[in-house]
């Protein structure tokens, strides 16, 4: 199999004209860049806040999850991961990529008696009762997942989970639907996994939400439906050692992160839009999505001083958003990069037959295939994109394998901590959104939060 491959000439000025990166710079200044932070990755790295780098080589967590999934997998019927966040984005980007998107439709044989996959994210009763509604809680296994254990919308849910539960099989029998995926010490939920007997799996203290798909947050909802943890790590440490490479050339999370920084700083692209051509990578776009914001979206620098940065992330999904997106990134504004992500072979293969020769507008169609039709629309996009001056990368894989998800997670993630050291700002941080949950918690009632004034959305009568 061949590695995972990034191609970045369509950011470059030979290809791109006036708007593109000189290669000089790419030896000289931003090489010089790729040095700073570099040394800054490694005092991370160094002093144990990267926690996510040593996932690949847990020997324990793999084993641990193993035993966990064999015990539970074939077993149950449904498996709900209920968490929103980091403690959900990468088991659905990893599971959808490698189940497939209609996984829930296949019979029990073509699961090979794996359960089907339901996520509880959001706190919206209607998609608690549509799916609560519709599964048979004798049959199904819900992987509570919370690092902090108190992050409202999961526990909110939980609590209700845990009534249907009792009501449906009795109180001694709840214990045996539940797992949880939290804290190895602290917090609510680990609390409770102690006292009631769940049985829980422990998210290492140095692993944040947003970087831990690599951690049983991930590995775990997948190992339960079928997925290797080993093959995803294999990958990941594969990435993980590409991306040891001191020079900014051969690194490719370190090209990611330079090349983004440098066409958002220097270029004013501060719109980074991902967009894979294949629909079992809709939710990497969307982990990425989070990745990127959460970690680089920042009011303070390294120093403490208050900036105002980060680029924004945009999830699409190629050829869907062409007919969407498309038209504003060909023509608004010079602010966005794409990032196309490419899987070279699909699993299935779709051909369209030569039904119509007479009918110009579908014969050029007939006798092709659905794939080639999907790839050779990116390439035409990146080709318009090219030529009228608007930059775009391509980040490459062989095909939807364990493997290559791994390369991606670690790819991603490696990149968004050269980011942070870019920006100069902490990628593993997110204070921004504690003002929003302390007033959630006051307005709920939670003791020791003030239910804070609101300002009236309509003050000054501003309402029509
Ligand atoms: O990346 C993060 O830290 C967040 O997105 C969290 O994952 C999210 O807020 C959920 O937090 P928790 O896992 O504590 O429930």
């Amino acid at each position: 199999m061949t590695p995972l491959s990034l191609s970045y000439a369509n950011v470059m000025a030979p290809a791109l004209g006036s708007g593109g990166i000189d290669p000089e710079r790419l030896d000289g200044e931003l090489a010089e860049r790729f040095q700073r932070a570099r040394a800054r990755v490694d005092r991370q790295r160094e002093s144990g806040e990267l926690g996510f780098l040593d996932l690949p080589g847990d020997r324990g967590a793999v084993k641990a999850i193993r035993e966990v999934a064999d015990s539970f997998g074939q077993w149950f019927e449904n498996l709900v991961v209920v968490g929103i966040g980091g403690s959900s984005l990468g088991a659905r980007a990893l599971t959808e990529a490698l189940l497939g998107v209609h996984w829930n439709l296949r019979s029990d044989e073509e699961r090979d008696h794996f359960p089907r996959l339901h996520f509880l994210e959001n706190a919206d009763p209607d998609s608690f009762t549509e799916l609560l509604g519709r599964i048979d809680p004798r049959r199904t296994l819900f992987n509570v997942v919370s690092k902090s254990g108190s992050t409202a919308e999961t526990m909110a849910q939980f609590l209700a989970v845990e009534g249907i539960l009792e009501a449906a099989l009795g109180e001694e029998k709840v214990g045996g639907h539940l797992l949880f995926t939290t804290d190895p010490s602290a917090g609510p939920l680990r609390k409770l996994a102690e006292a009631r007997g769940v049985p829980s799996m422990a998210i290492p203290a140095n692993v944040g939400g947003r970087f831990s798909v690599l951690s049983p947050v991930g590995l775990l909802p997948g190992a339960i439906v079928g997925i290797d943890p080993d093959e995803v790590l294999a990958g990941a440490a594969e990435m993980a050692r590409r991306c040891e490479a001191d020079q900014l050339r051969e690194n490719p999370a370190g090209l990611v992160a330079v090349l983004l920084h440098s066409l958002d700083r220097d270029g004013g692209r501060s719109v980074h839009v991902m967009m894979p051509y294949a629909d079992r990578l809709r939710n990497l776009s969307l982990w990425f999505q989070q990745l990127w914001a959460e970690s680089l979206g920042k009011g303070q620098d390294l120093d403490g001083r208050p900036v105002e940065t980060g680029p924004t992330p945009l999830a699409a999904l190629g050829a869907v958003d062409q007919h969407s997106l498309l038209q504003l990134l060909m023509e608004g504004p010079r602010d966005k990069v794409v990032l196309f992500l490419r899987r070279k072979e699909a699993e299935g293969r779709v051909e369209i037959p030569q039904r119509y020769p007479d009918e110009e507008a579908l014969a050029y169609l007939g006798d092709s295939e659905l794939g080639e039709l999907l790839e050779v629309e990116r390439r035409a996009t990146a080709e318009a994109l090219r030529r009228s001056g608007r930059p775009s990368l391509v980040v490459e894989v062989d095909r939807l394998d364990a493997r290559a998800m791994g390369e991606l997670f670690m790819l991603f993630q490696l990149a968004t901590v050269y980011g942070g050291a870019l920006y100069g700002v902490d990628p593993l941080d997110q204070p921004g959104v504690e003002l929003g949950k302390r007033l959630t918690y006051g307005l709920m009632g939670r003791t020791g939060f003030d239910a804070a004034e609101l300002a009236p959305e309509d003050a000054g009568g501003f309402r029509v």
